[in-house]
């Protein structure tokens, strides 16, 4: 297992790159070394500190801002941290470049929430022949060496959404509609992201016991609400008999209602579409419970503490699971949604 590494090695490497750049000898690389998120004035690590450079994929949901937040809650100076946090805004370029900056600055840890799985083998290599554990979370990756991180801190995104579609499935028994045919659309989040994949292919293993679900497209709403809007806009324009959307998170959720109201159309049990969603933030279980999204898998967002066991576990030389998964649950209108907000961070 890595050790940490020493302080002063990282002051040395901080001051020889102030230094170069002073004398204006650029290697070419110098947004790779003050991107937009870099504050002017930095401050410098204690001696004693953990130095942990968090890139994280950017404020595309209420979801993100919330993991975001617990990072920030989590990694206190107070509590012996030194944090250097990068938005990637949704560029997997920008998150490349924000972990060759994080090797320059030889921090202790590398956290890295990978927007997209593939394209991360070279930067990954670079932290690892540089000493640097990288700890993978929220999504993951896939790469040909999985010895390049020490292991994925985050949700079971596959398992969110079978489960989504075992719900559909009984509740379509309850409704004793288990024969009838049902057209679905599906909002995809960002293409190639392991919350896309998940769900996808979760919700696709159930939909593959069930001959009368017709899933009339997919297209990808980028996790966002504009984008989600624009898509039920075309889905709406498309097609005339839409029972199911199944929407890969809450804040394209909202652009969905949107779309569907504005069309003059009812939501819900007794409407003409059902909506089912994923991550259970707040405004989502509102809308939950009054019965606008049918449920909403949670996707728990506060990853932060596990991810500290984790580096506390390392900066104690033990071993580390492979994959850790947070527990997870599901809403659905039938349930007291006013009592579990009640005790909700989030
Ligand atoms: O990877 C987690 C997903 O990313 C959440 O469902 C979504 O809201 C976020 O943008």
């Amino acid at each position: 297992m890595m050790v940490r590494k020493r302080k002063n090695l990282f002051l040395f490497a901080f001051l020889l790159c102030f230094l170069l750049l002073l004398a204006g000898c650029s290697n070419g690389n110098d947004a790779a070394i003050t991107p937009k998120s870099e504050p002017e004035s930095e401050s410098r690590p204690d001696e004693d500190d953990i130095v942990i450079g968090i890139s994280q994929v950017g404020s595309e949901s209420d979801w993100r801002m919330m993991n975001t937040k617990a990072y920030m809650d989590t990694f206190t100076e107070e509590k012996g941290y030194y944090l250097i946090f990068e938005d990637g805004q949704q560029k997997q370029e920008n998150q490349v470049k924000a972990l060759r900056k994080f090797i320059l600055k030889d921090v202790d840890y590398i956290v890295l929430a990978p927007i997209v799985e593939t394209g991360w083998d070279a930067v990954l290599k670079e932290a690892q022949d540089a000493g640097i554990p990288v700890i993978i979370v929220d999504r993951n990756v896939s790469v040909e060496d999985e010895s390049l991180y020490i292991c994925r801190v985050g949700s079971d995104l596959m398992q969110e959404g079978r489960n989504a579609g075992e719900w559909l499935a009984d509740y379509l028994e309850s409704r004793g509609r288990r024969n009838e045919k049902i057209n679905i659309v599906t909002l995809q989040g960002t293409p190639g992201s392991t919350a896309q994949i998940g769900r996808t292919s979760g919700f696709a293993e159930v939909m593959e016991k069930h001959a009368n679900w017709n899933m009339l497209e997919y297209q990808s709403g980028d996790f966002t609400q504009a984008k989600a809007y624009e898509v039920m806009e075309y889905f709406l324009d498309t097609y005339d008999d839409i029972d199911v959307v199944i929407s890969e998170n809450d804040n394209m959720t909202f652009g969905a209602i949107e779309a569907i109201k504005e069309a003059g159309l009812k939501l819900g049990k007794n409407g003409d579409i059902m909506i089912i969603s994923f991550d259970a933030v707040r405004d989502a279980l509102l809308l939950v419970q009054k019965g606008e999204i049918m449920a909403d898998f949670e996707c728990n967002p506060i990853i932060a503490p596990l991810v500290e066991e984790t580096i506390q576990r390392l900066e104690r030389g033990e071993a580390v699971e492979k994959v850790q998964y947070i527990d997870e649950t599901y809403f659905d209108y039938r349930m007291d949604i006013e009592t579990l907000l009640e005790s909700r961070e989030y």
